[in-house]
């Protein structure tokens, strides 16, 4: 199958709903080989594969425990893979307002968030290319304060840190490694981290629709969609930036 990715092999973590999935359908549409799926819960990896297909590899992985991806690296070894591509997807968002925040919470966030991403690619980094490519999603929040959100925000902050660095410390193999900061997105992670029902959802809507030069929430592909173009060659001359995904909003 001809196609950006023809032929090759990418790792998605986060990838059995929401962007990541997104990004392993556009990867496989685009004619990659195999992607590597990640995410904790079995029943909704599995529901992924049965969307994505055969290409799709799905390994039960907790980015914020090393000996998971330690398990994912052997995985992709076994196969004698090599990778094309990583995308350090995932992530959770929930609300920790400063005098309510326990520290089971603190590090619950800087695990998954930072600490996942950090190890994600430190064991990865083995088994990519020379001229490979790393995107890491990151967040609007990277470089704004939005209320009740300061470990979210803070943990963005790192991953978007985490490019300019690698970009630095990877020049030798010519690895690309770039931030994807999507903004307001409909996915699960608004009713399963944030906890929030329909109505608010529909409220957030709303309010997105008023503060957003492009007038709407986006879809998960609209993110997926540019977290290729960062990965692709058309991006081959792209390095250590982030890649504001978010219809304006955090341009005016
Ligand atoms: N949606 C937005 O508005 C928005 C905006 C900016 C940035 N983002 C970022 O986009 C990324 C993807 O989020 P999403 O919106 O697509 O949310 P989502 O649909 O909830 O997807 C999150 C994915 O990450 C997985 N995951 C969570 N914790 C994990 C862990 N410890 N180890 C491995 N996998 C884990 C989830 O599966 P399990 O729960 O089964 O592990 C799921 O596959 C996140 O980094 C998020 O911060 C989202």
């Amino acid at each position: 199958m001809s196609g950006k990715f023809s032929n090759q092999v990418a790792v998605v973590t986060g990838a059995s709903t929401g962007i990541g999935l997104a990004i392993a359908q556009g990867l496989i549409a685009e004619g990659a080989k195999r992607v590597y799926i990640t995410g904790r819960s079995a029943g909704t990896l599995n529901a992924a594969v049965e969307t994505l297909g055969d290409k799709a590899v799905a390994v039960i992985s907790d980015v914020s425990r090393q000996a998971d991806l330690d398990e994912l690296r052997a995985v992709i070894e076994e196969q004698g893979d090599q990778l094309d591509a990583v995308f350090a997807n995932a992530g959770i968002c929930e609300k920790n307002p400063l005098g309510e925040t326990s520290e089971a919470a603190y590090y619950k966030m800087f695990d998954i968030n930072v600490k996942g991403v950090f190890f994600t690619v430190q064991t990865l980094l083995p088994l990519m290319k020379d001229e490979s490519s790393i995107v890491l999603t990151a967040s609007i929040c990277s470089s704004n304060g939005m209320e009740g959100l300061s470990l979210y925000n803070a943990s963005k902050a790192a991953v978007r840190s985490f490019a300019r660095t690698w970009a630095n410390e990877l020049k030798g193999r010519k690895i690309r490694a770039n931030v994807l900061s999507p903004g307001f997105t409909r996915t699960p992670l608004m009713d399963n981290g944030l906890g929030m029902s329909e109505s608010d959802i529909a409220e957030l809507r709303k309010h997105v629709e008023q503060i957003t030069p492009l007038g709407y929430m986006a879809q998960p592909e609209e993110i997926a969609s540019c977290a290729l173009f960062l990965a692709s060659d058309d991006a081959r001359y792209v390095n250590g930036v982030e890649l504001m995904v978010d219809g304006g909003l955090s341009q005016i």
